[in-house]
């Protein structure tokens, strides 16, 4: 372990120092469904991928999807539509981590934007064995960072209350 990866791991982090600030997509007729705008599917794993990448810039391991929620459609997007995906932490755990993600759809010609949807995602760093191990506090910097990290605890707890045994 490099002694960059074992700093980053004793201390907490702001969620700027994880966060994707824009990540885009192009959307093509190949993207659409039958009512020809774009396919729910491939947002929530843009939407997952994205998210992903904050978990193990954060954790500096890699991580898998625990669970996603609050996904809410809020506006179609339409083929030569950009997708304009945001995602940061909110909140960590033991080994878990709550990142919020938001798409927006631009009009690439007007840059007239939408809010497309916005959903949470856990995810759980891996150890080299494959087990759950300990990843660093979120140390939030703003007060909408503050805000999400207070919110992220009332959803945590109304997930695990709805979690499946294994
Ligand atoms: C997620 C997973 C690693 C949890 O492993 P586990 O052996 O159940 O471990 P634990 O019970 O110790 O849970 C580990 C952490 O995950 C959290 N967690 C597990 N399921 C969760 C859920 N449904 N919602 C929120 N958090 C969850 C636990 O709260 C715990 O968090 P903490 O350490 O921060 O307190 C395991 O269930 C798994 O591998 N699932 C499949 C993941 C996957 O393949 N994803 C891609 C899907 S294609």
């Amino acid at each position: 372990m490099t002694g960059y990866v074992r700093r980053m791991r004793d201390q907490g982090r702001s969620p700027a120092s994880s966060a994707v600030e824009q990540n885009v997509y192009k959307v093509f007729p190949n993207d659409l469904n039958a009512e020809r705008t774009v396919f729910g599917g491939l947002v929530m794993g843009l939407c997952d991928r994205t998210a992903l990448i904050v978990a193990e810039r954060h954790s500096g391991h890699v991580c898998v999807t625990a669970a996603a929620d609050s996904f809410q459609f809020l506006a179609p997007a339409r083929t030569g539509d950009t997708l304009l995906l945001k995602a940061s932490v909110n909140r960590s755990w033991r080994s878990s981590m709550e990142i919020g993600v938001r798409v927006a759809a631009e009009d690439t010609r007007t840059r007239e934007t939408r809010h497309v949807v916005s959903a949470y995602f856990t995810f759980v760093a891996l150890d080299d064995d494959g087990r759950p191990t300990d990843v660093p506090s979120v140390l939030p910097d703003t007060e909408a960072e503050e805000r999400r990290f207070r919110d992220a605890q009332r959803r945590r707890e109304g997930r695990l209350a709805m979690r499946t045994p294994r």
